[in-house]
């Protein structure tokens, strides 16, 4: 039995001061049964990390170089990530392959370079809404994977995986629990082939997840959680994902 994990990916928002308070309503709404984290902005790591002290929520990043150090003026390592205690890393989320035309080499090396600083990895993968129109979702998906499988080799166990159809994320369109299960089950035949572990490799599903259909996305035998975007932002919307997955 997979135990459930619900990431808030914070995106590109936030202040001092209204991350002090969605922080406060989060630690005064757990706990949960479910495994929970935030990936915030990277100026804000440390004060989330001072807030969440003592709490069950994890935090992280939402992408990290591939490189160790050096001179790579604007990257972030995971060793820093590492250094700051962060447990998770998102890469190659479908804004970053988009505007900042990450490979799919990259984001298999950036997954690596995680892993290497024992930062967990959270690798996402989806289609856009043409390629899932042309019959293309599998291969898309299956595509993405194959890079980070091939570069990890026998560490891909040690990943979240996460599917984020990209017409579903941040449109109000959510892919229905059927369609992301058929993708999930997909996936998690393809981790099998790669590792002994993919019964207990967590797949988060992202895009217009929110408390209403929470239960019937996360009731899939091959959905493991969520990676919530928009209804992480609000203490209250993410909590009740989080008790959904409870
Ligand atoms: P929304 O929940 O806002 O659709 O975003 C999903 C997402 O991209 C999480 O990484």
């Amino acid at each position: 039995m997979r135990k459930k994990l619900v990431v808030g990916n914070w995106k590109m928002n936030g202040s001092r001061a209204a991350n002090a308070v969605l922080l406060a309503g989060l630690r005064e709404a757990g706990p949960w049964s479910a495994d929970v984290a935030v990936c915030v902005p990277f100026p804000y790591i440390t004060e989330t990390a001072l807030a969440l002290t003592g709490t069950q929520l994890a935090y992280g990043s939402q992408d990290c170089s591939a490189h160790e150090q050096g001179a790579y003026t604007g990257e972030v390592s995971s060793l820093m990530l590492h250094d700051l205690g962060c447990r998770y890393a998102i890469v190659g989320h479908s804004e970053r392959r988009a505007y900042h035309h990450e490979s799919d080499q990259l984001v298999a090396d950036k997954a690596k370079a995680a892993l290497a600083h024992g930062v967990t990895p959270i690798v996402c993968v989806g289609e856009t809404l043409a390629e899932r129109e042309a019959g293309q979702t599998e291969v898309v998906v299956k595509r993405q994977l194959a890079a980070v499988i091939h570069t990890l080799t026998h560490c891909i166990g040690e990943i979240v995986l996460a599917y984020e159809p990209v017409w579903a994320i941040g449109t109000g369109l959510t892919a229905t629990p059927e369609q992301a299960q058929a993708v999930h089950a997909v996936l998690r035949t393809q981790l099998h082939a790669a590792t002994q572990k993919s019964d207990a490799m967590r797949i988060l599903y992202g895009g217009s997840m929110k408390a209403d259909n929470a239960v019937a996305l996360l009731g899939q035998p091959d959905i493991d959680g969520g990676l919530i975007g928009g209804a992480s932002l609000k203490a209250a919307d993410f909590a009740a994902i989080c008790r959904a997955a409870g």
